[in-house]
């Protein structure tokens, strides 16, 4: 039976039966302690369920919910379950993310990626933000390839101008996937491998879902921010490094995050931003 009190802290990692999304669960729901109601979501039910018995033998107690980013109903009764329950959320974790594959051409991947990474992003935000509580704490896991840096100039535009919007940064990301099928998309700037963009397109809404709403947001200390974790060992990450001698164990990884995802009421900054290893990002250079 669930406690259904206002003094508890909730909070929800999308993505979160194998990897860092794991981790991430296992991390709050030690860091929340008593105080802490823990959600797992993930789209498959039996994966989420084992990941949820896998911790409770580690004697951490998480509560499971299906959610499949790619599926707007499936976002929605997530969020109307979470309000019915709690009336509200503190933490909110999108994690959830498609892989990318070697053995596949990046034109055939490229519509579910940006459907997954990108689009569901935005389908977490819409459905999760107008149920952010008071120093509520939001964080879209995106990576350190999320940096206009990467990208052409002439695209900076796409995810940085004035009057541009969420559903802006999408129909770019759709303009991207249909570049990449057409085979148009090196010519127009775009770069080589679909996690860059993808990345970028994060962090853009990120960054303007926050100065959109900076007023409310501020006046209500919720902070809102991407985090890179910088490289995990995880089954993802494993096929595209030779090296993982250096790359953390999701655990490890998780620390820097649940970190950013609890930082005390009272704290202004980061806001905005990509935040890895504790340290705000450049955007631009
Ligand atoms: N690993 C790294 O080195 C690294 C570095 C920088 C950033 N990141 C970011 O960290 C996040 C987690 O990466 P990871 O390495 O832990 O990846 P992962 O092991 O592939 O885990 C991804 C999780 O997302 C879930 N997922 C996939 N499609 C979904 C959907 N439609 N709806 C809901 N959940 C879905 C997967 O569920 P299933 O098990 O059902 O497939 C899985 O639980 C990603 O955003 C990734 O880009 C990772």
């Amino acid at each position: 039976m669930l406690p259904d009190t206002s003094t508890h802290r909730v909070a929800l990692v999308t993505g979160a039966n194998q990897g860092l999304g794991l981790a991430l669960v296992r991390g709050l729901r030690r860091t929340l302690g008593e105080e802490g109601i823990v959600y797992l979501a993930a789209r498959n039910v039996d994966r989420g369920e084992e990941a949820c018995a896998l911790l409770r033998k580690e004697g951490l107690a998480p509560e499971f919910i299906q959610m499949d980013v790619t599926d707007a109903a499936s976002v929605r009764a997530a969020a109307e379950m979470v309000r019915a329950r709690h009336d509200g959320i503190d933490i909110v974790i999108q994690n959830a993310a498609a892989r990318i594959t070697k053995e596949v051409p990046q034109s055939d991947q490229v519509a579910g990626f940006v459907d997954t990474n990108n689009h569901g992003t935005l389908r977490v935000l819409q459905s999760f933000v107008p149920l952010l509580r008071d120093n509520a704490r939001l964080i879209v896991v995106a990576s350190s390839f999320g940096s206009l840096r990467n990208l052409d100039a002439r695209l900076h535009a796409r995810f940085d101008a004035p009057g541009l919007t969420l559903e802006g940064i999408e129909r770019s990301m759709d303009d991207y996937v249909a570049a990449v099928r057409d085979g148009s998309a090196k010519e127009a700037g775009w770069p080589d491998w679909i996690n860059v963009p993808s990345k970028i397109g994060q962090v853009a809404s990120v960054r303007l879902l926050a100065r959109e709403r900076e007023a409310d947001f501020r006046r209500r200390g919720i902070l809102v921010n991407a985090a890179c974790p910088g490289l995990v060992d995880t089954e993802a990450s494993r096929p595209w490094f030779a090296d993982m001698s250096k790359a953390a164990t999701p655990d490890e990884a998780a620390k820097d995050v649940v970190w950013l995802a609890t930082l005390p009421s009272g704290t202004r900054e980061p806001y905005g931003v990509l935040v890895r290893h504790r340290k705000a990002q450049p955007w631009v250079s």
